[in-house]
């Protein structure tokens, strides 16, 4: 069993800077004093009214009065490890990251599992999403990875987030329901939106209760691009397996844990990790060469589908260890910002347009979630690469900079940084051809939405299948509205005319036969 504190670990050791602690010290305030009585503020008398003057109660009452943050817009309920990656097969060929370059490099990392919808305190067990999120703190800088359980999501456009989200999230009336899926605006939503049915196949069927984060794939969804030294662009799908298996709860399981343990998966993952029985993943990827862009019958830039496996191998390259709990939750898991932007030369994002704008979203609700620009500066989040630039003073500054100079050009000298080129670690953008009309609109190679739904539906054994029809009748017979459940079954029968004829049965609707796609997708809209 590895030691608590692994300290040959680059992040691991820059974060014992700032760790204390507190056994056998005495008491002190935030300046230092040492306390010598907390157990009874200052009185005019023993019976008496306590005292302005009371710095050391007002010191304590105002920390204590500002201790919440908020919590993240989506993704609040989370747990986090630190690890380590290893690679086990050089990338070099397709990219100059070096943490993918050199055979055997290990690098630090720090993984947060979440579900999506719940809030900090709700049940881990909840069906939904999790979230998969990796800061790699390589030398080159910290690159995130911020995937989810689930190859493909529910929409094509960052345009739609919100709305899915607010469909998704307690409705604003009355805050009800909490965690889950089953409710008139999530499916009202689902109902009008074809483009989500392949991820609804995915969250209907048991992958959405995992028996713990140790036993969950993780996927990138989106493709990225690999670069390599020569400036040489492949596409890139990124995977996470298992070495314990996929494994899954039932249904009634996850009802009954949520109820007699809403930390089932938190606990999992701590006491895993505390007993030295550390999760493991094998790191994938799926190389695409760039001439092959157009060789699938769906577009890779469509975040509602996947490269089959059989088409496209997954090649595995790595090891994702998780070796280490957190010292402090809030520190270190609720801390942490992850950002699908944070890159590293030979790694660059595609023109997917839902990672697209994910690219704004995470620093945005970072500067309001973590109330200062110089959020970059928290311990957790720190590149364990000094950062140089002339950016300076904002809310908490931590970082001293030197010199009288924070501007380029500068003919003064002293204390400004200078620009590194490609080949000298400097990240550059994969250039790329980029021309055509300005409009709002979604390409037509987006439009196939029922394909993958149906082949993922038909991958199912048996007894999965019977889980996932169980999932959507359960759920759809939450939702008050019989028009929302109708459509729903209409847009099932694009995918399984069985599969639609039997929820309807058991919904109390009738199938009723759908324009295909509705009119979600203006891909023939005139843009004048
Ligand atoms: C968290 C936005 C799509 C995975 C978040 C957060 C926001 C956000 C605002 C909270 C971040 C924070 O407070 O630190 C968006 C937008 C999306 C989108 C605008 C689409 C346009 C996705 C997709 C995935 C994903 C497709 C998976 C591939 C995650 C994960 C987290 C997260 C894993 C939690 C990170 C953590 O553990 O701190 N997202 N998201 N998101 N998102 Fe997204």
């Amino acid at each position: 069993i590895m030691k608590k504190k692994d300290l040959s670990n680059e992040k691991s050791h820059q974060l014992e800077d700032h760790t204390t602690d507190n056994s056998d010290q005495a008491l002190t305030t935030n300046q230092g004093l040492k306390i010598n009585n907390n157990q009874d503020s200052l009185k005019s008398g023993e019976r008496g009214p306590s005292l302005l003057e009371d710095f050391i109660l007002r010191e304590k009452i105002t920390h204590f009065d500002h201790e919440r943050i908020p919590e993240r817009i989506v993704h609040a309920r989370g747990s986090g490890a630190h690890g380590t990656f290893k690679l086990n097969r050089s990338l070099a060929k397709y990219t100059k990251a070096k943490f993918l370059s050199e055979e055997g490099k290990e690098t630090p990392v720090f993984v947060r599992f979440s579900t999506v919808a719940g809030s900090a305190g709700s049940t881990d067990l909840a069906r939904d999403v999790r979230g998969f999120a990796i800061k790699f703190y390589t030398e080159e800088g910290n690159y995130d990875l911020v995937g989810n359980n689930i190859p493909v999501f529910f929409i094509q456009d960052a345009m739609k987030f919100p709305d899915l989200v607010h469909a998704v999230k307690p409705e604003p009336d009355n805050a009800i329901p909490q965690a889950a899926s089953a409710h008139d605006t999530f499916w009202d939503f689902i109902s009008l939106m074809p483009e989500s049915m392949h991820m609804i196949m995915w969250a209907m069927s048991d992958r959405a209760i995992p028996r713990s984060y140790r036993m969950m794939e993780g996927f990138g969804v989106h493709t990225f691009k690999f670069i390599n030294e020569a400036g040489k662009m492949h596409f890139v799908k990124f995977h996470f397996k298992p070495k314990l298996g996929v494994h899954s709860v039932a249904w009634d399981e996850a009802t009954k844990i949520s109820g007699k343990d809403p930390d089932f998966h938190r606990r999992d993952l701590w006491d895993a990790i505390e007993n030295g029985s550390f999760p493991e993943w094998d790191f994938g990827v799926q190389i695409i060469p760039e001439e092959d862009e157009h060789r699938f019958d769906f577009d890779l830039l469509d975040p509602t589908k996947l490269v089959p496996e059989e088409e496209v191998p997954v090649e595995l390259v790595g090891t994702l260890t998780l070796n280490r709990n957190p010292d402090n939750f809030f520190a270190e898991t609720e801390q942490i910002a992850f950002h699908p932007g944070h890159l590293v030369p030979g790694i660059d994002f595609s023109n997917d347009p839902l990672l697209q704008g994910r690219l704004f979203s995470y620093t945005d609700t970072q500067l309001s979630r973590l109330g200062s620009p110089n959020f970059h500066e928290i311990p957790i989040n720190r590149s364990i690469n000094t950062v140089h630039n002339n950016q300076r003073d904002g809310h908490m500054r931590q970082q001293i900079s030197k010199g009288k100079v924070s501007y380029e050009p500068n003919s003064i000298g002293g204390g400004c940084p200078f620009q590194a080129m490609w080949k000298d670690g400097g990240f550059a953008s994969q250039e790329e051809r980029v021309d055509g009309h300005k409009v709002r609109a979604r390409s037509q190679s987006f439009v196939d939405h029922y394909s993958q739904a149906k082949l993922f539906y038909n991958s199912q054994s048996a007894p999965e299948k019977k889980h996932l029809q169980n999932a959507l009748i359960f759920e759809l017979s939450k939702v008050t509205i019989p028009a929302i459940r109708e459509r729903v079954v209409g847009q099932l029968a694009f995918i399984d005319k069985d599969l639609a004829a039997l929820v309807a049965k058991k919904v109390g609707v009738e199938v009723t036969e759908l324009e295909q796609p509705n009119g979600s997708i203006p891909a023939d809209a005139d843009p004048k």
